[in-house]
């Protein structure tokens, strides 16, 4: 979704803002633009429609300026076009904001400074920001910002300049992550550090309602009431080389071999081999508190909810306590009765998603204890949890998730095993999960050793305009999830339906165009999953199975994928590694921009 880039230094402001916004470009954008702030007179703005890259080649070389902020725009309010693209200006031209959120009331503030007289120049909610910092009629910048802020509601991260006193920015955050980072005689500021690494690594995160006054040399964060808040730098873990393809033709290709090690490094540390248990200091739990949960409520959205799905039924298999998973975004709007013994756990592998963030706020308003399965470290989720387990994947950078939602099921093995140990689970049962999770790393670079066969697969699945996906029971988030990545990035429409449910109705649509794709593995429900294919094949359906060496398809016209078998309550984990490629080598054929697909973004920062 929308990013915001600043800088104020000794350098030109134009190349640095670019490159950052360009770091920014996964999240999903439709427009772009900057504005630096020369020593003197009006700010030189360029704002395109597309990517980053016709944005720089508009800019003119000549601009010079060592104060400047940027934006990559995700539209809400108006289409995507060069006027609705940001920096907003006031009338004269002197105040300029980026802004990332949504502006609640912006249709009332828009009336009124059309009343008094101000002609907007676009759609948006941005704009009436920029005249009511104009017109606040305040000594400073800062105080400027406080006032208009205080007339607005609604969510922001915003990054303003003004020409008139060009050795500032001004930020502030109200439910849209923003950090400063902190360089020698020079600051940056941006919606995610993501956009710093080339520079800085030390970072300081605002809370909502904070404001920062940046200048060269230093910044003050603030609240909206003036008072000073004391803040510390902290040091991000991210490298320009995980940022970059490192030879490999798209960010998802990339980040989904990256499995076998990724899943190695977050499982280091964690395993507990004198209790068959898992260590996980980050819940900030005593034992006997984690015993005093009677439920566990699993909150995400998209595939973080559909890998909720696969966690709730690893808890319920390990731990024998009823879990289940909901969308956050559908949760917090049905005024949710909250438990005190039942454990909230939100998923997220940005951190910022809008509505699992609000969930967690409501479930904690009402007494409820919330610890988050987040990757990105100091996210708004992540702090705003009560505790949680750190997925520790890097950096994603593909829009499509494959390397997070792994880490967030071993997440979930990981609390399944801690919570089964104080429940009923055996020493000798929490061994074996034991053994099954540290076999994971090799298993699923097995899969991946075996990637062309799977290749040839997906690019059989390319030329069907529709798809199933089906499974069973510890199958069925296998087979949600596989479809969601499936229509991501190949535009092809896929339904995910438990096996057992085909006869009920989708069993219509079957015929020699609507291929399925069936996750069979080898459990107890073997024989009905395969019962479930033949009856596609007998209607004349083209079938790829994911399944286990040894069974036994018998006459079974099918694509067959094989994948090492571990203990069945993971099994899932390793089943939704081949789904990934199929995806991914499907979207390759069709020629699809599959790293940025269409009108989706990689953090959902808006409801
Ligand atoms: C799918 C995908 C989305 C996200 C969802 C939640 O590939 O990436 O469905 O899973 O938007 O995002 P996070 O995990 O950042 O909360």
């Amino acid at each position: 979704m929308c990013g915001i880039v600043g800088y104020i230094g000794a350098q030109q402001a134009a190349p640095i803002l670019l490159e950052g916004l360009a770091r920014l470009e996964y999240r999903g954008y439709d427009s772009a633009g900057i504005a630096v702030l020369g020593a003197r007179g009006a700010a030189k703005v360029v704002r395109r429609v597309g990517r980053v890259h016709a944005l720089a080649a508009a800019v003119p070389a000549k601009t010079s300026g060592r104060v400047g902020i940027g934006h990559t725009r995700w539209a809400t309010h108006g289409v995507p076009s060069e006027t609705n693209a940001h920096p907003h200006a006031s009338a004269d031209g002197r105040i300029q904001v980026v802004h990332n959120g949504i502006i609640d009331n912006a249709a009332a503030l828009r009336a009124r400074l059309t009343a008094e007289g101000v002609e907007l120049a676009s759609e948006t909610d941005t704009e009436a920001l920029a005249h009511l910092i104009a017109r606040a009629n305040e000594d400073t910048l800062e105080a400027a910002v406080v006032a208009a802020l205080a007339q607005v509601t609604g969510t922001y991260a915003i990054a303003v300049v003004d020409a008139a006193t060009p050795d500032r920015i001004v930020v502030a955050r109200n439910g849209s992550p923003l950090v400063i980072g902190v360089g020698e005689r020079e600051m940056f500021v941006a919606s995610d550090a993501a956009a710093l690494v080339r520079h800085t690594s030390s970072v300081v995160h605002l809370e909502d309602g904070e404001l920062a006054s940046v200048t060269a040399t230093g910044f003050r964060t603030f609240t909206r009431e003036h008072e000073d808040v004391a803040k510390t730098p902290t040091t991000v873990e991210l490298t320009v080389e995980e940022l970059e393809l490192a030879g490999h033709e798209h960010f998802m290709h990339k980040e989904i071999h990256e499995q076998p090690s990724s899943v190695e490094r977050m499982l280091g540390g964690r395993l507990d081999d004198r209790f068959g248990s898992a260590r996980l200091d980050g819940l900030r739990m005593e034992l006997r508190e984690l015993r005093g949960f009677r439920r566990v409520k699993v909150l995400g959205c998209g595939s973080a909810y559909y890998v909720g799905q696969l966690g709730a039924g690893l808890i319920e298999d390990l731990a024998r306590v009823p879990a289940d998973a909901e969308p956050a975004s559908e949760f917090r709007y049905r005024n949710p009765v909250i438990e005190p013994d039942t454990l909230y756990v939100a998923v997220s592998q940005s951190g910022e998603t809008a509505d699992t963030l609000f969930a967690v706020r409501e479930i904690q308003r009402k007494g409820g204890r919330v610890v988050g399965l987040v990757n990105v470290v100091g996210s708004s989720i992540a702090r705003q949890c009560d505790g949680g387990i750190y997925l520790h994947a890097g950096p994603e950078v593909s829009v499509a998730s494959t390397k997070a939602l792994t880490h967030m099921s071993v997440g979930f093995a990981l609390l399944a095993l801690a919570l089964g140990r104080v429940h009923d689970l055996s020493h000798a049962d929490g061994a074996r999960i034991l053994a099954g999770l540290q076999a994971l790393p090799g298993q699923i670079a097995e899969i991946l050793a075996d990637e062309e066969t799977i290749a040839e697969a997906g690019r059989r699945l390319a030329d069907a305009r529709s798809l199933f996906f089906i499974g069973r029971v510890r199958g069925f988030p296998v087979a949600r999830e596989a479809a969601q990545k499936f229509k991501e990035i190949t535009y092809r429409h896929a339904e995910a339906y438990p096996s057992s449910e085909l006869k009920h109705g989708p069993l219509a649509l079957i015929d020699a165009d609507l291929p399925t794709v069936a996750i069979i593995p080898d459990d107890g429900l073997v024989g009905r999953n395969l019962a479930a294919a033949h009856e596609i094949r007998a209607r004349g359906g083209r079938l790829t199975v994911i399944t286990h060496p040894g069974v036994d398809l018998g006459d079974l016209e099918a694509d067959r994928i094989d994948i090492p078998r571990n203990e069945p309550e993971l099994d899932p984990i390793l089943l939704t590694i081949p789904t990934q490629l199929l995806a991914y080598h499907a979207a390759r054929a069709l020629g699809e921009d599959i790293d940025r697909p269409r009108n989706l973004a990689k953090s959902v920062t808006v409801e």
